[in-house]
């Protein structure tokens, strides 16, 4: 089992810029990828404004956050991911985006090299079979926010190979994550039992039963969330919500799937939630 070193990342989104962190803090070589040089270096100035914070809090020393930032270099060119072990894509939740990018990928990167999504919902195997190397793709499925979730879903397409999951759960553990391995399912575990909650919330708003505040301080009482559904949504994105209650809604043909009107409305409206600064709260 060939262990991986650097490590690129292309999507300098919220996801994207969580995942460089998180694969940095383990000691790799990050290469992180926007189509804009701009963006990558805001994604790393915001990394360094975050271990800032921990830093106040006495988690983190200069030190440190100096290493962190040193193992990360940016790049607006895929050509310059051809040296890593492993990329993981994390870019807007879209089948023929991502296709597009893995057939780009697995033209330039190493052959040995493993290719990761970071898809909430999308068939991995339909990224796999964009490949020549069907056998060295995942997903390497992070939770928001990355640097803080244990959890990392690895998923297995019926095309990878038992040396791509050994690798990508080592490099998860590695990473002090606590990696499961699932089957090739819309939503793998998490997203498939959480998402008809999220969407019944915002049912619950349009029908009136309580407020935005009322409801997310409900199932934070009442059953001890650490979040309420509503803010979760905002944390995750609208966008990208609505994404995947679509991949979900098509691959179980579940009405509870479908994803509210209010949603796609404010999606409609440029309201994407914590990323736009407004959602169904502001920020
Ligand atoms: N938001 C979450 O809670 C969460 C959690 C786990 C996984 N994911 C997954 O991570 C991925 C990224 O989500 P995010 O929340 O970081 O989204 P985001 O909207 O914060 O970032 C999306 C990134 O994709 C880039 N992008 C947009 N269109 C593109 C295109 N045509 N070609 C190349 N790049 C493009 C954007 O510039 C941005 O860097 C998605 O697949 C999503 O399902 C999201």
């Amino acid at each position: 089992m060939a262990d991986i070193f650097a490590v690129g990342i292309v999507g300098s989104g919220t996801m994207g810029a969580g995942v460089a962190e998180v694969a940095a803090r383990a000691g790799h070589d990050v290469v992180l990828r926007s189509r804009s040089r701009a963006s990558a270096e805001s994604a790393v100035a915001a990394i360094e404004t975050a271990l800032g914070r921990q830093i106040t809090k006495g988690r983190l020393t200069v030190d440190e956050r100096d290493a962190i930032i040193g193992h990360i270099s940016v790049t607006d060119t895929i050509a310059d991911l051809a040296e890593c072990d492993l990329v993981i894509e994390s870019v807007v939740e879209h089948l023929a985006t991502k296709r597009a990018l893995f057939a780009e990928l697995d033209a330039v990167v190493k052959p040995s090299a493993i290719l990761a999504t970071n898809t909430s919902t999308l068939p991995v195997v339909d990224l796999a079979m964009a490949t020549v190397r069907p056998e060295r793709v995942c997903g390497i499925h992070f939770f928001n926010p990355a640097p803080t979730m244990r959890l990392v879903e690895i998923v297995r397409p019926l095309t990878a190979s038992a040396d791509t999951v050994e690798r990508a759960v080592a490099f998860a553990e590695r990473c002090g994550k606590e990696p499961i391995t699932v089957a090739d399912h819309a939503g793998f575990v998490v997203n498939a039992l959480l998402f008809p909650y999220l969407n019944n919330a915002v049912k619950m708003v349009e029908r009136g039963t309580a407020t935005v505040e009322s409801i997310d301080a409900a199932m934070c009482g009442g059953c001890g969330f650490p979040m309420g559904p509503l803010a979760l949504l905002d944390l995750i994105g609208l966008d990208t919500s609505v994404a995947i209650l679509d991949t979900l809604h098509s691959e179980f043909g579940d009405t509870n799937y479908v994803p509210a009107t209010t949603l796609r409305r404010m999606v409609s409206a440029g309201r994407l939630g914590r990323k736009t600064g407004s959602g169904f709260h502001q920020y």
